[in-house]
């Protein structure tokens, strides 16, 4: 059956006390609206439409990026959940099939219990859930094994709110049916608002079926405070590990590695301790990461060896058996099979050809203060320590540079490039010096 899903992204998050609209806040290393985006692209949905209001600007920047399909509405005032559906369900007249309904600050729902929703036939699904604590939750009202009504907590009596079953705010619908229904849908209730819980009484007094469909109370987990969002990334980084760990990623140290949530690590990658993927890294099966490395934006392949203490940064792109050891930083550039930086070097917007040595502290100097220019070195080159390749510039194959040197113009195939001051050497120099010094110390001492 055909989807939809509607995000609801509308809500101010005055708890999160930020100026950045709460579900742009980020989980590992992605904002909270892209895990919700995630999880529902695992049900293949025809239409992705996402609500707005607060920070509607800036959440339309980042969907743009996220999910460059996904259609986003505003949502002016945030007068309820109700409101909110009713503005995306105008975009979806012509769309025959099923909504889902997620919020854009739950960002634990797993595709398995969102596929669950998507195949109930009953008229209107509820998420549902034991809640530990059932606290403010919205509570669902359940006789004979269907689902009559769910009732706020802000309108629930003793009895209800007592009940343990909860709301996790995900609902799924046939699109034309939740149209009609949040039409109907009024805000004479204590929070004078437009509740979308109140499409299941309605559906049931047209004489529609309602079911729960429950999942465990841990994916229903919302953010609204910082404190949940630290809690959360604590979760997220667990399962990320346990699935790394299974996947058949060695991790010397679980608790020490982050990663993104889109990192991708091939079987048999081995990964030291204090290790940090963020957004964009893939790595294929038997790279070595070692201790306290930062990656992010970032291509390795296999047999490749990275660090300890290495930098990888946006648009490195390493081939295989590449090997970037202690201090090296690596930005926009292109490393062709067995290219080897040893130490503390600076490669930024570089093409560096197969099997080239890079010297220790190396430098590309690839900004003029105003442009960015590219150096380019060919394969089988050697580049001697300490040398400076001043951009715009080329070393080609099988050359070398000799240590210290500042390359500024071309260097030919097959050619020795020294761009550094002759070596001058005086005999008996640095004895006569010293002595001279050590009588001007021993003259200051006697005057004082
Ligand atoms: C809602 C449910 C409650 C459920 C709980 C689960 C309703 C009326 N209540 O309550 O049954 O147990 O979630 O967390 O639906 N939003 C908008 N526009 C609005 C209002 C909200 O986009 O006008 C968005 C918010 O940004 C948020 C989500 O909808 O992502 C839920 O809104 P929130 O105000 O947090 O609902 P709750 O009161 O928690
Ligand atoms: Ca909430």
């Amino acid at each position: 059956m055909a989807i939809a899903l509607i995000i609801l992204a509308a809500g101010q998050g005055t708890r999160m006390n930020s100026d950045l609209p709460k579900v742009l806040h980020r989980l590992g290393g992605a904002p909270l609206l892209a895990h919700a985006l995630h999880a529902g692209r695992s049900l293949e949905p025809e239409r992705v439409t996402v609500v707005a209001g607060h920070g509607a600007e800036a959440v339309t920047k980042a969907v743009a990026k996220l999910d460059p399909e996904a259609e986003v509405v505003l949502q002016a005032e945030q007068l309820g959940t109700g409101h909110a559906v009713a503005q995306a369900i105008l975009q979806l007249s012509e769309f025959n099939g099923r909504v889902i309904v997620l919020y854009g600050d739950t960002p634990f729902i797993r595709p398995e219990t969102l596929a669950a929703l998507a195949e109930s036939r009953a008229d209107v699904t509820v998420l549902g859930f034991e809640a530990a604590d059932p606290g403010r939750y919205g509570r669902l009202v359940v006789a004979g094994g269907a689902l009559e009504r769910i009732v706020e907590f802000k309108d629930a009596t003793d009895e209800e709110r007592a009940i343990t079953l909860c709301n996790s705010g995900v609902i799924s619908c046939d699109a034309t049916q939740l149209a009609q229904l949040v039409g109907q849908i009024g805000n004479d209730n204590a929070a004078g608002e437009y509740y979308l819980t109140d499409i299941v009484g309605l559906a049931r007094d047209r004489g529609l079926t309602a079911e729960v469909v429950t999942c465990p109370e841990a994916e229903t987990l919302g953010i609204n405070t910082r404190a949940e969002l630290a809690r959360a990334e604590a979760l997220f980084q667990a399962r990320a590990r346990d699935e790394a760990l299974e996947n058949g990623v060695t991790l010397a140290d679980p608790a020490t590695t982050y990663f993104a949530l889109d990192t991708w690590i091939g079987r048999d990658v081995v990964i030291g301790p204090n290790v940090v993927f963020g957004p964009g890294v893939t790595v294929e099966s038997g790279a070595t990461i070692e201790a306290f490395c930062h990656l992010e934006d970032c291509h390795i392949s296999r047999g490749a060896t990275i660090g300890p203490f290495a930098r990888l940064r946006g648009g490195a792109e390493l081939a295989e058996d590449v090997h970037i050891g202690n201090f090296v930083e690596v930005k926009n550039s292109i490393l062709g099979e067995g290219v080897k930086a040893g130490h503390l070097s600076y490669l930024g917007d570089a093409d560096i050809g197969e099997h080239t040595n890079i010297g220790a502290a190396t430098v590309t100097c690839n900004y003029d203060g105003v442009f960015k220019h590219r150096t380019t070195i060919g394969a089988n080159a050697f580049i001697g320590s300490d040398t400076m390749l001043v951009a715009p510039v080329t070393v080609g194959d099988g050359a070398l540079t000799g240590s210290g040197s500042v390359i500024t113009e071309d260097v030919p195939a097959g050619a020795v490039a020294l761009g550094r001051a002759k070596q001058v050497v005086k005999p008996g120099l640095a004895t006569k010096l010293f002595e001279r010094l050590r009588a001007q110390k021993a003259n200051l001492k006697k005057g004082a």
